[in-house]
């Protein structure tokens, strides 16, 4: 990476926007509807900014993590969805249905949505100063070397040039918005706004150098979440009054500096028992008080100075270096021309793929860190008060797809969010749940959450039907152990995720009272968003074959105290009797059901989801445990069978963008490049628009960013293969095979990876050849994790470690 450029703060840097990695545009970014398909993302975990409108009338829409109306500042009592008494009576029934006739519902354990609510906008700061309507030379970046988003531009075609920084920094906890001129700076003014709320329950001031908006979600009983925020300038270096309007006016010479901090007095800790479930915390005012004074108190050199130390202690982990073979990389190349340039029939563009790529990094490290929410449906982003789905947490594979780029990259500390979330807001009500709904111990949730412990069912049987999702999470838990080999954590935090899910499957799985083979299933199951309610669902019995076998693989590494051998028995047992949904169908595909295919079921299908591969990608229990990846060409041909009749991710209702990663995923686990490269090459063409982000159906709004991420894990997929072995213990003993290139498409060719991070806790970096087959490979770091041999899709042995 780049040292953080010296003159950036001296007039004639005023000239220098981004070199390298970054996106590019020669227009302001639109605000209202367009914002989410123009401007470009910024955040620290728990604030994210947007910067749009013209010069001179900039403004930032600014998010905070918390920020959500429902649950219980909305309601009093609010309990997660949960029936009030139990409603487990109806499985037996339920279940004997489905053992007898193969099919059945399970609509008397729905629960409702009531009062689920919706993570939303803050506002807008605006910085506005006279004069600007005019404008020329205009540039916009935002540079991925250093996450700062900055524009250019003279006003009134005079030789005055100016110039806006922004930047949100994790270790201050504040956004920070520079403005710097060659010549004076005309008055700016400053305020915020939000034109969506009720304006009532607003109040907005200005006080001395400061601007102020704080508000709550609602009025009356119960008291609505209360949120802050503040805009603060620098006495020492500006002159400040506050006008008629309460906007803060700052006559400020050549430069200008505000700082803006915002809190909700949302408490992911309160939400428990204990707490009377209130998610109640600290008020936010005195918070943000707190924080915008000690930040402003650094001056700005230091403020940014520390920002980008930060982010590029996290970008610097990992670079993936791609050729540019079309010179894209131009400081007059717009990003949005290259995007609307590019087609799926053409040869692809290696700089744009390795820009998406970089920017799905610096898009998880902005929405995801120690002290935030997780990256919701929108990341961190919104510009209205009900985004799409809430820009909630959905689970059947989008917060998943998430964080698929997380522990291979150098990002494993983004996950800490998600880590927290569950512990502290499914798991004291999903223990609920799973007793309500299942009598069941452990825990549950189930298709959508909200961040106030909504883990029962939403009305809609077929999308809310889905008690895997937990289970699907748990392999991100003990792949972020595999990589970081954090034993410490694993012991406090992992583990304890994973003894839950376990519990709650061991204490649900039945006998197969239909085919009376032996083997034990899930029943009610389906697969998400298609097909019958019914036993045996390909997606559950690999995701639960996963569960069992992290739990035992990772006794070895828990404290002594921890272990619980009956506990290790029961999921031994169970785990031999486990149906691990592996079958094939009549037409060579993996059998998404275990029913007969009489029942009309298992035919050819282009539906959206690949639910009965999870077990290739992304997990593993079909790529790895099943021997499939390295030598089992039956499960390999069922694999090519399924994906060639899923189609390209086109289908029916959503011609959706994460469908077609995942589906790139896939096939690069077959080590088909071409195939793999087709599906990315689609996703860009169909789903990506001018500012980089992806649009949920074709390029149509809304934003929802799992794509985006999907695509650097897609990447990922096409660079290595790195599987567990089944009951990771032996993983200290055998020794692993590392595929290193399995995927990578001629077009390709000259790139190289540095810092790739392997299970065990090892690193790479690795180069190829004109062909995409690596020839390089040097081991940075060996880890803790066990023997490893890298080698090329080939075969051949490139290092040892
Ligand atoms: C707990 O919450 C309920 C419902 O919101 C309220 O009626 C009750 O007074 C609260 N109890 C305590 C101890 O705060
Ligand atoms: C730019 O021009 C407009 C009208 O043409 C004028 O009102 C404004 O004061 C000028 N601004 C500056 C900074 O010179
Ligand atoms: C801006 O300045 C340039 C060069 O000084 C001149 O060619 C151009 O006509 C000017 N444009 C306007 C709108 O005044
Ligand atoms: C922010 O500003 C834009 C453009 O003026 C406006 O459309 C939008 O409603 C504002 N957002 C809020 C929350 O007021
Ligand atoms: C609920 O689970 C407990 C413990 O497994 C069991 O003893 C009890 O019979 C179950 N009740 C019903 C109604 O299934
Ligand atoms: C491949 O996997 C299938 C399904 O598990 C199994 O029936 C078959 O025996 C395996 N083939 C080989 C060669 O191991
Ligand atoms: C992909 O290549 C690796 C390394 O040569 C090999 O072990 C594996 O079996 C191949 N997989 C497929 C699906 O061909």
């Amino acid at each position: 990476m780049r040292a953080p450029n010296p003159l950036l703060t001296t007039a004639v840097a005023i000239c220098g926007l981004a070199d390298g990695k970054a996106l590019r545009s020669s227009s302001p970014a639109d605000g209202g509807t367009s914002l989410l398909q123009t401007g470009y993302l910024i955040g620290n975990g728990k604030l994210g900014a947007i910067p749009f409108g013209p010069p001179g009338a900039e403004k930032l829409n600014l998010n905070v993590d918390s920020l959500w109306s429902g649950g219980p500042f909305e309601v009093e009592g609010y309990n997660g969805g949960n029936p009030s008494s139990p409603l487990y009576g109806a499985l037996p029934g339920i279940r004997e249905r489905i053992f007898q006739s193969g099919t059945g519902g399970m609509d008397e354990l729905l629960g409702n949505g009531n009062h689920y609510g919706s993570n939303r906008v803050l506002g807008n700061l605006s910085v506005t100063f006279d004069g600007a309507p005019s404008y020329t030379n205009y540039k916009r970046t935002l540079d991925l070397d250093d996450g700062v988003h900055r524009t250019k531009f003279r006003i009134n075609n005079s030789s005055a040039e100016i110039a806006s920084s922004v930047f949100c920094s994790y270790p201050d906890q504040v956004c920070v918005y520079h403005l710097e001129s060659t010549e004076r700076l005309p008055v700016v003014a400053v305020k915020f706004e939000n034109h969506l709320v009720e304006q009532s329950l607003l109040q907005s001031s200005c006080e001395g150098s400061t601007v102020r908006h704080s508000g709550l979600t609602q009025a009356g009983s119960p008291e609505g979440m209360k949120y802050a925020a503040v805009a603060r300038v620098d006495p020492k270096s500006a002159t400040t009054t506050c006008s008629s309007e309460g906007a803060l006016q700052i006559s400020a010479g050549k430069e200008v500096t505000i700082i803006i901090s915002a809190e909700t007095n949302y408490d992911q800790k309160a939400g428990n028992a204990q707490n009377n479930w209130s998610f109640k915390g600290a008020d936010p005012g005195p918070v943000v008080e707190r924080i915008s004074s000690a930040a402003s108190s650094r001056g700005y050199d230091s403020l940014l100075d520390r920002h980008v130390r930060d982010y590029q202690s996290l970008m610097g982990e990992f670079s993936l270096e791609l050729p540019d073979p079309l010179r894209s990389e131009s400081e007059d190349t717009d990003t949005a021309g290259l995007i609307e340039g590019y087609s799926y029939d053409g040869t692809g563009n290696p700089y744009l793929e390795n820009l998406l790529f970089d920017y799905a990094r610096h898009l998880l490290l902005s929405s995801s860190r120690a002290n935030s929410l997780p990256a919701n449906l929108q990341g961190r982003w919104t510009e209205s008060l009900t985004p799409a789905w809430s820009a909630d947490y959905h689970a059947n594979i989008n917060v998943q797809m998430n964080y698929w780029l997380a522990d291979q990259t150098g990002l494993a500390e983004t996950q800490h969010a998600l880590w927290r979330y569950m512990a502290d807001t499914w798991v004291p009500r999903g223990t609920e749940t799973a007793r309500l709904l299942y009598n069941a111990s452990g825990w549950v949730v189930h298709n959508e959450m909200n961040v106030f412990g909504f883990t029962a069912m939403k009305e809609d049987a077929l999308w809310a039907n889905y008690p895997a999702a937990a289970a699907w999470l748990m392999q991100h838990v003990w792949d972020s152990f595999e990589y970081t080999q954090d034993a410490a954590w694993l012991d406090s935090q992992g583990y304890p995720l994973l003894k839950g899910v376990a519990s709650f499957w061991l204490s649900s799985l039945q006998d197969d009272r239909f085919y009376h083979d032996g083997s034990l299933v899930a029943n009610p199951c389906n697969s998400p968003e298609t097909g019958p309610t019914t036993f045996s669902c390909a997606h559950y019995q690999q995701l639960i074959h996963q569960v069992f076998d992290s739990v035992l693989a990772a006794q070895e590494f828990i404290h002594p105290s921890s272990r619980d051998p009956q506990f290790v028995a029961a999921v031994t047992a169970a785990l031999e009797r486990l149906d691990k949904g592996l079958h094939f169908s009549s037409w060579g595909g993996i059998k998404e059901w275990k029913l007969p295919e009489s029942f009309g079921y298992d035919g050819k299908s282009t539906h959206r989801h690949l639910s009965h591969l999870v077990g290739w990608y992304p997990g593993y229990s079909i790529s790895s445990f099943a021997n499939g990846y390295g030598a089992n060409t039956s499960i390999q041909n069922a694999v090519r069978e399924t994906l060639i009749s899923r189609g390209m991710g086109n289908a029916e209702d959503a011609n959706a963008g994460w469908a077609k990663v995942w589906r790139a995923a896939c096939w690069a686990r077959l080590n088909d490049s071409a195939t793999a490269y087709g599906e990315l090459r689609y996703a860009i063409d169909q789903n990506f628009v001018g500012n980089a982000l992806s649009m949920y159906s074709g390029t149509e709004p809304p934003f929802q960013i799992d794509a985006n991420f999907g695509f650097a894990g897609a990447v990922l997929s096409m660079l290595v293969v790195d599987l567990p072995v089944a009951d990771g213990a032996r993983m200290r003993t055998d020794s692993r095979t590392v595929v290193l290139g399995p995927a990578i498409p001629r077009e390709w060719a000259g790139g190289r990876v540095k810092g790739l991070r392997i299970r065990g806790g090892g690193m790479v970096d690795f180069s190829w050849d004109a062909r995409g087959v690596v020839n390089r490979a040097r081991v940075v770091s060996r880890g803790t994790g066990g023997r490893v041999r890298l080698v090329n899709v080939e075969g051949h042995l490139l290092a040892e470690l």
